[in-house]
């Protein structure tokens, strides 16, 4: 049997986006070449890391490696002393969850589970549902995103926060699976209100007991952000006319955060939501859509939320129906939200562990699809950069860098707020630029805009007019605490290449890049606010069965994979993948986590046809599930992960619908 799509078979999924490709550039050069080019500069990124992580080994009861904050000199790699201490797991398509040998799962927090108020219970009779309020003291639906926060340094006590992607008519409401025509979109509003808050954020707060499972409590940390809460809007663009709808008219002010799909956190304690593909939500009837929506890919369906059809209702307050569609027309004649599409697409603040606080959507990071939000080595007296990706075919790798220094004994107070943010151009030779975002650097950029904060409302134009790469896809990144290396992954591509699409190149070198792989970069002179750096390319997914010139990094059947998504490196030094594989496996395996020790890799630590035993599967998830969302408690004992989008029966059993968790 073949592997499916990861689409659930009931609701149509849009995992990532519009199929529209909206960034045209007609750049490219012969596969033969790139691939040439990249052997030959095999050892552009050799050195970083020498014997920094060589006392680690994998597996339960490793011990902490020092923080970061130093970095290693240039060091010939040493031998191999650290393996992987489990045996990968095999590919499979079966339901449920595999790990490996040694570790042992648990399922927490399904959707639908009360975190908060009356605690509602989850309702699957199929012919009843949860209530739109229920849904908003529930956890949402498609976790993705996550970290956990320990209270104290707790390994048993902590607040997870986790985003919450996007949702399924089916599920929901029990209507049809939802389709751009409009097909399965809620037609009653207490059913929109329950889409809203079935996105968002949740906060929880949770504990491990003396048998070792773990349990949701509530002391008072928990909450949910949806699509409804409360935002301020921070940064250079907050106030900006660009931002005015009639909710706020001093553009100071927004509601709700939608398709909340990677993370980040800083290092003062706070977490980051990404926005992702809000021209699902987000869309305009006007039959007339502007440049610059265009350029985001809004358009008048979107993915079929269809928030709008219940504009009007007797029960609707403050337009939070109307909103939806950013009509400049207004969809009931009084409200006009031709703005509204712009108080989304941002990286957004949430300190979790004040109970009170109003998260900030942070404009100085730009405003495109976020995925990612990796933070530099926190170095005091030096600048933080913040490494992300906009997901979406042919988009670009951005930094944010601070303006102020860090200090760890006061750190500046909305340091996200002040800063440059730059796009990464990727040349040849194996070394590549940061272009500054900045109005008042460049002519180009003043031809086209006359305020900064357009520059960032539409960063995805500024970039395109400085020259910034055509990516494929890029999704989380990580950056290596001993080397401060960036990990970055791009997911797939299977456009590239076509007629009218920019061709291979040396950053992505695979037309069509069915299966994706990851990009590594190094900063020049080791600084976050360096503007220029040099590159190299990690590893490359693939079918182990697959020709030489697919399977560049030679995996095998024990570690074969396809579009890398979820990326992290712990504080030791592992770095874990997860993937989201819209390319099936000839083996058929479903959606998994697999590590490697890049220290440990010989040669120019990359994952080589040598090298295979240095990745390894740790998990398998739930048939038709992406995994996501990755963070573990500070004793590296319990690893969190998410199971999105399952479409058998996990993890309720037979006769139960499937739940992310
Ligand atoms: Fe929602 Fe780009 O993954
Ligand atoms: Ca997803
Ligand atoms: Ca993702
Ligand atoms: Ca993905």
């Amino acid at each position: 049997m073949k592997s499916q799509s990861n689409a659930p078979a009931g609701p149509k999924h849009r995992p990532h986006g519009d199929d529209a490709v909206h960034n045209h550039d007609p750049k490219g050069t012969p596969f033969s070449e790139i691939i040439e080019a990249r052997m030959s500069r095999r050892d552009a990124l050799r050195g970083g890391l020498g014997a920094a992580v060589s006392t680690l080994f994998a597996g339960a009861g490793l011990a902490a490696c020092g923080g970061g904050g130093s970095s290693s000199p240039a060091a010939t790699p040493t031998t191999p002393t650290t393996q992987l201490n489990f045996s990968s797991v095999a590919g499979t398509n079966a339901d449920g969850v595999h790990v490996a040998a040694g570790y042992e799962t648990q399922v927490l927090i399904p959707w639908g589970t009360g975190i908060l108020g009356s605690f509602p219970a989850f309702d699957d009779s199929g012919a009843t549902f949860n209530s739109g309020s229920e849904q908003a003291e529930q956890i949402g639906s498609n976790h993705d995103g996550m970290y956990y926060f320990p209270m104290n340094g707790s390994n048993s006590h902590g607040l997870l926060v986790l985003n919450h992607e996007y949702s399924n008519s089916g599920t929901l409401y029990g209507n049809a699976g939802r389709t751009e025509d409009g097909t399965g979109a809620p037609t009653v509003a207490d059913e929109v209100r329950k889409d809203i808050n079935a996105h968002g954020v949740s906060v929880v707060e949770i504990i491990k007991d003396a048998s070792g499972q773990w349990f949701p409590v509530n002391t008072g940390y928990n909450r949910r952000f949806t699509a409804a809460s409360p935002m301020d809007i921070a940064g250079p663009a907050a106030g900006d006319p660009l931002l005015v709808t009639p909710y706020d008219t001093s553009g100071m002010t927004t509601r709700g955060t939608v398709n909340n799909c990677g993370n980040g956190t800083t290092p003062w304690g706070t977490y980051l939501t990404c926005e992702e593909n809000i021209q699902g939500y987000l869309i305009d009837t006007s039959g007339a859509v502007s440049t610059e929506k265009d350029r985001y890919g809004i358009n008048g369906f979107g993915f079929g939320y269809r928030w709008a059809n219940v504009a009007g209702d007797a029960s609707e307050v403050n337009d939070e129906f109307a909103r939806w569609d950013t009509n400049p027309s207004g969809v009931d004649a009084t409200a006009d939200y031709r703005n509204e599409a712009n108080c989304f697409g941002w990286m957004v603040e949430i300190d979790p562990m004040d109970p009170t606080s109003t998260p900030k959507k942070r404009t100085a990071m730009g405003r495109f699809r976020h995925e990612g939000s990796a933070a530099s080595r926190p170095i005091a007296g030096e600048p933080l950069a913040f490494y992300m990706g906009d997901d979406a075919r042919f988009e670009y790798i951005y930094k944010f860098v601070t303006a102020d220094n860090w200090d760890p004994a006061n750190p500046p107070a909305n340091m996200l707020d002040r800063g440059t943010l730059y796009v990464a151009r990727f040349d040849a030779d194996g070394t590549g630029e940061w272009l500054p975002l900045d109005l008042t650097l460049s002519p180009a950029l003043q031809a086209r805009f006359t305020r900064q904060a357009e520059v960032l409302v539409y960063a995805r134009i500024a970039a395109d007019i400085l020259g910034a790469t055509p990516m494929d896809r890029p999704e989380w990144s990580t950056v290596d605490p001993q080397t401060g290396e960036v990990y970055l992954t791009l997911t797939n591509n299977t456009r590239r290449g076509d007629t009218g699409n920019p061709g291979a190149d040396d950053a992505n070198p695979r037309a069509p890049n069915t299966h994706g792989h990851i990009i590594r970069f190094k900063e020049d002179g080791d600084r976050a606010d360096a503007t220029t750096f040099t590159w190299d390319l990690f590893v490359f997914g693939s079918n182990a069965s697959a020709a030489a010139n697919q399977n560049i990094s030679g995996l095998t059947l024990d570690n074969e994979f396809g579009s890398p998504d979820g990326l992290w490196m712990d504080p030791r030094g592992l770095l874990w993948i997860q993937t989201d594989n819209g390319a099936p496996l000839d083996s058929d395996s479903n959606d998994q986590v697999l590590a490697v020790l890049p220290s440990e890799l010989p040669g120019d630590r990359r994952v080589e046809p040598s090298t295979q035993d240095h990745l390894r599967r740790l998990f398998v998830g739930p048939a038709g599930c992406e995994v996501t969302g990755i963070t573990m408690t500070p004793d590296y004992r319990t690893m969190f992960i998410n199971i999105q989008h399952p479409r058998g029966e996990f993890p309720g059993g037979p006769g139960t619908i499937p739940r992310s968790a």
